[in-house]
């Protein structure tokens, strides 16, 4: 099930490296060749892009700044608070003493009407010991508007904004970027800023937040808290929903530290509760038009766990007449074909594929492996064999994104030949935006990092499993006659 070759054509001339006309002509008369003499292969792309060192940035970078003055808050970042969007969790960190709980808000700058009260908590990780870290859950917010917002008290009271999404509705647009695998690095400031200049309105983020676990001792917990200063500049406006990656496990039994997730889960909760989870590691919620899944491929997940369990019951809750879009984030990606982590979520594959295509998941984002990559719509459902998957219209599209740039560098080994279900892949650093139009139609983008500039380099439209459907998309026509 290749797009057809009029597609392929489209994604070549899309491609937008710094080869010569004449590669480029090169390659299309190859990819034609290809096309008439065995369907439509993908295409590797040989652009590498890796625009700074390897590094993360110094700590006294102005990028890591704590605000000035006593107490003031910092490390500001909220999600989404509920199942339907019509609440936030905010979080902050004051160094000093706990300081006040609340949260001011209203409908204009500087004129906050409303109060919500929050609690705070610290901890320590072998040395380290956090500041005092404040939860605050904003709820019954109205759809599709925007608050403002004020922490701290006296001089130091820090103001921040959000926009709330529109009502849950078939039709709803919304714009998401999905980033993996971020890091500290001058790469990663570069993904943060292009994921910034799109205009994304919810950030879809896939594992592997901080990479402090790479660090010793007491620099573990520093690294977290200069990553979430780092982070700030988006995540105190824009909601990012978390997912965990391994580098958020850190099992560090030589410190004494044996509880797995233990500085993730005390800075970034998520809504578990509101879609009857029993985890903060996995859970779900509806957004606009779209219904998303967030799964742990570092917690058990085979039959009869409670995350298996969840997710059979989560899956039955999905409406797709009143959110079309049902997507998919994990960390360690079920298709890819990077010699990186190759096969490594071959379990969860035979657990939770069957599901996948039986519900008919739009996209599944992942991160992990460093490098971008998009798969055709392919299933082992029918072959049993996982290393020949075939076409199959019910399967998702299934995206690697876990190229933002950190510190552990690029994974720029592909297998080759590129396997038939890999539609495009490249070893560059960067971000995605999936801007869903209404309940038939969604733009997606790959966007490389490229000299400081944002280049979108894979795209393609991506039709709604659900309302493609034949016998459905007759009924929309009749609709709207
Ligand atoms: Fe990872």
């Amino acid at each position: 099930m290749n797009p057809s070759c009029a597609e392929c054509v489209q994604l070549q001339l899309n491609f937008q490296g710094k080869e010569s006309m004449t590669i480029k002509l090169l390659l299309l008369s190859s990819l034609l060749l290809t096309s008439i003499s065995s369907g439509c292969a993908g295409l590797t792309s040989a652009f590498i892009r890796n625009e700074w060192p390897s590094v993360d940035i110094p700590l006294n970078n102005e990028v890591f700044a704590v605000p000035k003055g006593y107490n003031a808050p910092h490390q500001v970042h909220i999600t989404q608070g509920d199942y339907d969007g019509k609440a936030v969790i905010i979080t902050w960190v004051t160094a000093n003493e706990p300081g006040s709980n609340i949260v001011r808000y209203g409908l204009s700058e500087g004129k906050y009407d409303f109060t919500a009260k929050g609690t705070v908590q610290n901890y320590t990780f072998y040395n380290y010991k956090s500041g005092y870290i404040h939860q605050c859950l904003v709820d019954g917010l109205q759809y599709n508007t925007k608050y403002y917002y004020e922490i701290g008290s006296g001089e130091t009271s820090r103001s921040f904004w959000f926009q709330t999404p529109p009502a849950i509705d078939p039709d709803s647009s919304h714009k998401f970027a999905i980033i993996g695998d971020l890091g500290q690095t001058y790469n990663s400031l570069s993904t943060l800023e292009h994921c910034m200049q799109t205009g994304a309105q919810t950030i879809l983020f896939v594992g592997d937040l901080s990479y402090a676990d790479r660090y010793d001792n007491h620099d573990i917990g520093v690294r977290w808290d200069s990553w979430g200063q780092f982070v700030e500049r988006s995540a105190a406006y824009h909601p990012w929903l978390w997912s965990t990656g391994n580098h958020e496990i850190e099992y560090f039994p030589h410190l004494g530290e044996v509880t797995l997730f233990r500085n993730y889960l005390h800075r970034y909760p998520t809504p578990f509760s509101a879609s009857k989870s029993s985890s903060p590691l996995w859970y779900a919620i509806r957004r606009a038009s779209a219904h998303i899944i967030v799964l742990s491929s570092y917690s058990p997940f085979v039959k009869y766990t409670p995350q298996w369990k969840w997710l059979e019951q989560e899956l039955k809750k999905v409406d797709r007449e009143k959110t079309p879009w049902l997507i998919v984030l994990m960390h360690a990606p079920i298709y890819n074909s990077n010699q990186a982590h190759f096969l490594e979520a071959e379990s969860m594959k035979v657990v939770f594929e069957s599901w996948f295509c039986h519900y008919k998941v739009d996209v599944i984002f992942a991160g992990h492996v460093h490098a971008y990559e998009r798969s055709y719509r392919i299933s082992s459902i029918r072959s049993n064999v996982s290393s020949s998957p075939s076409s199959d219209k019910s399967a998702p599209v299934y995206i690697t994104v876990g190229d933002g740039g950190n510190q552990e560098g690029l994974a720029n080994r592909f297998r080759d030949p590129q396997p038939d279900y890999s539609a495009f892949r490249e070893a560059s650093y960067g971000h995605s935006t999936l801007e869903i139009k209404n309940r038939t139609h969604a733009f997606y983008h790959w966007n490389r990092n490229d000299d400081g500039k944002r280049v979108p380099t894979d795209e393609f439209v991506l039709h709604n499993q659900y309302w493609g459907d034949s016998h459905r998309r007759r009924k929309l026509e009749r609709y709207s006659m």
